[in-house]
């Protein structure tokens, strides 16, 4: 019995060696990547990695390792890129080997490398370039999707009208108006904002947005091997994009219903056309799964960035009064109390375009994880075809080196000493490169028209003095998440 016990425990060590064994051979076949602190075996820098605040994480482990260093998720390497420097040198110096998407477990499971924002190769390439010219055709930076713009911030106003001043959460009045946008462009039409359907979309896009930069979700990227398995909160995220497939599902069947080959209505119209021209072909990536998650991936992208944009944006104007009324004095000047802003004032309105380059400059987000798509030599290092990158966006938005405050709210690092509006290189907040945003053209127009439009119509007025005013973002993932607020839109 006792020899028995002592062959077990030996089996066990056997079996433990043999494990760590297998990680330390996997951790060191890599490549020759760039120095980073020891992973345990399995655990990788699970000691050094703080799900909840990753950004501040990688700081610190920049001071140490320099602008490059490589960081163990589990036994999986990531190389960060940080600084502005480096992360171009990958992005745009070596454009090809770093347009990879990287691994994002969380969303994987439910996307399984379909849709534009996960895929990878050909099949990336072909939907990138189809979504692009969809959203060009649709008016994307163009007269005609300025006016949907126009529109949908003119039913927000009169929302924000009937408020009359009573403090407001302006979560959802934003995310309403700004996921119509692309909605119209979608579905071919916006919805009422009482919409029983909609308000539920929303409230999932919202609940999806924070469980995304939600440390369990954190947890679940670098842990995936063993988080799969087990039951808990960071399987909240997966349930809920299951769910918003079904609605895009049910939104496709509406459209095959109707569908008129010669005059498509919107994107899901487009798509059908090119899987109807596409059936006969042996292969094509315009099949049902890339169209309800490219439809996804779209609605996703372009609700939370804007609409979160503005969410702090008011925020940081809440904090500084003093930028809200030099931006109110150039929409007198240039636009008055009654024409509808509109892109053409942009030009003459370098004030306010500095100012909404600094709220997404100080709002700075991680970025998204880049892979390189083979062996790739990067300053005297080799990292092997399909290793992960994070190329951190908000250390080149705060890079030193191209912005005298990088931490302070500072209007200025876009003026020059006449007040005209000055360019900077590392203004990166729709990143660079092959992969850099496809919506930023739209983007910036709906930030423009939406600050004008709201600044020309209220006065922001917060519930705590500018001084008690916290801007500390709430979380730090993908995304910062502003801390919760309430405000009063007063009438001008
Ligand atoms: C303030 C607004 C926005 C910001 C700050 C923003 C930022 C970004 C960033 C940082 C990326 C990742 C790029 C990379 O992988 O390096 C991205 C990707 C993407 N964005 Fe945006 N975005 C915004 C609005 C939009 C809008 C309005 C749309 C759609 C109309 C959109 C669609 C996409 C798509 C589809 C991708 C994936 C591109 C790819 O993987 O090839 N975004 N965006």
């Amino acid at each position: 019995m006792e020899l028995e016990g002592a062959f077990t425990i030996f089996l066990e060590l056997c079996l433990f060696f043999l494990l760590i064994f297998t990680a330390w051979v996997q951790i060191n076949k890599k490549g020759n990547l760039p120095p980073g602190p020891t992973p345990l075996p399995f655990l990788g820098n699970v000691l050094q990695l703080h799900a909840g605040n990753i950004s501040q994480s990688f700081t610190k482990l920049r001071v140490k390792y320099g602008p490059v260093f490589t960081v163990y998720m589990g036994s999986r390497p990531v190389v960060v890129l940080c600084g502005h420097e480096a992360v171009k040198e990958a992005l745009v110096g070596q454009a090809d080997e770093f347009s990879g998407r990287g691994k994002m477990a969380s969303l994987e499971r439910s996307f399984q490398g379909h849709g534009v924002v996960l895929a990878n190769g050909e099949r990336w390439r072909i939907l990138r370039s189809f979504c692009l010219t969809i959203l060009r055709d649709f008016g994307m930076g163009r007269r005609s999707i300025e006016k949907r713009i126009q529109e949908e911030i003119s039913f927000l106003l009169e929302e924000f009208h009937k408020a009359n001043g009573a403090p407001i959460k302006p979560t959802f009045f934003l995310s309403r108006s700004v996921c119509n946008v692309i909605s119209s462009i979608l579905f071919g039409s916006r919805f009422d904002y009482e919409d029983k359907q909609f308000l539920k979309l929303l409230q999932m896009i919202n609940e999806r947005f924070t469980e995304m930069n939600s440390p369990w979700t954190q947890l679940y990227d670098m842990y995936s091997g063993i988080m799969q398995y087990l039951p808990g909160r960071h399987n909240r995220i997966y349930y809920l994009i299951e769910e918003l497939k079904d609605f895009i599902a049910s939104r496709v069947k509406i459209n095959e219903a109707s569908f008129d080959p010669e005059n498509p209505q919107d994107f899901i119209d487009c798509f059908l056309i090119k899987m109807h021209q596409e059936k006969n072909k042996a292969y094509t990536e315009f099949n049902l799964k890339n169209l309800i998650i490219t439809t996804l991936n779209l609605l996703f992208a372009a609700t939370d960035s804007v609409s979160g944009t503005l969410y702090y944006g008011f925020l940081l104007l809440m904090k500084h009064p003093e930028v809200e009324a030099k931006i109110c004095e150039e929409i007198n000047h240039v636009i008055g109390p009654h024409r509808v802003p509109s892109v053409d004032d942009r030009v003459k309105m370098p004030y306010t375009d500095a100012v909404i380059h600094e709220i997404q400059r100080v709002i700075a987000p991680l970025g998204y994880p880049h892979s390189v798509t083979r062996d790739t030599h990067f300053r005297g290092y080799l990292l092997p075809k399909g290793t992960d990158v994070f190329p951190l966006l908000g250390s080149v938005l705060k890079d030193p080196k191209y912005f005298r405050y990088p931490d302070a709210f500072y209007p200025q690092h876009f003026l020059d000493e006449q007040g005209h509006f000055k360019k900077n290189e590392a203004f990166v907040p729709f990143s660079s490169g092959k992969r850099i945003c496809l919506g930023e053209a739209m983007a910036r127009m709906e930030l423009f028209l939406y600050f004008t439009s709201i600044l020309q119509n209220f006065s922001l007025r917060p519930l705590v003095p500018p001084a008690d005013i916290d801007i500390t973002p709430k979380i730090s993932g993908f995304g910062n998440i502003p801390p919760t607020y309430e405000l009063c839109l007063v009438a001008r």
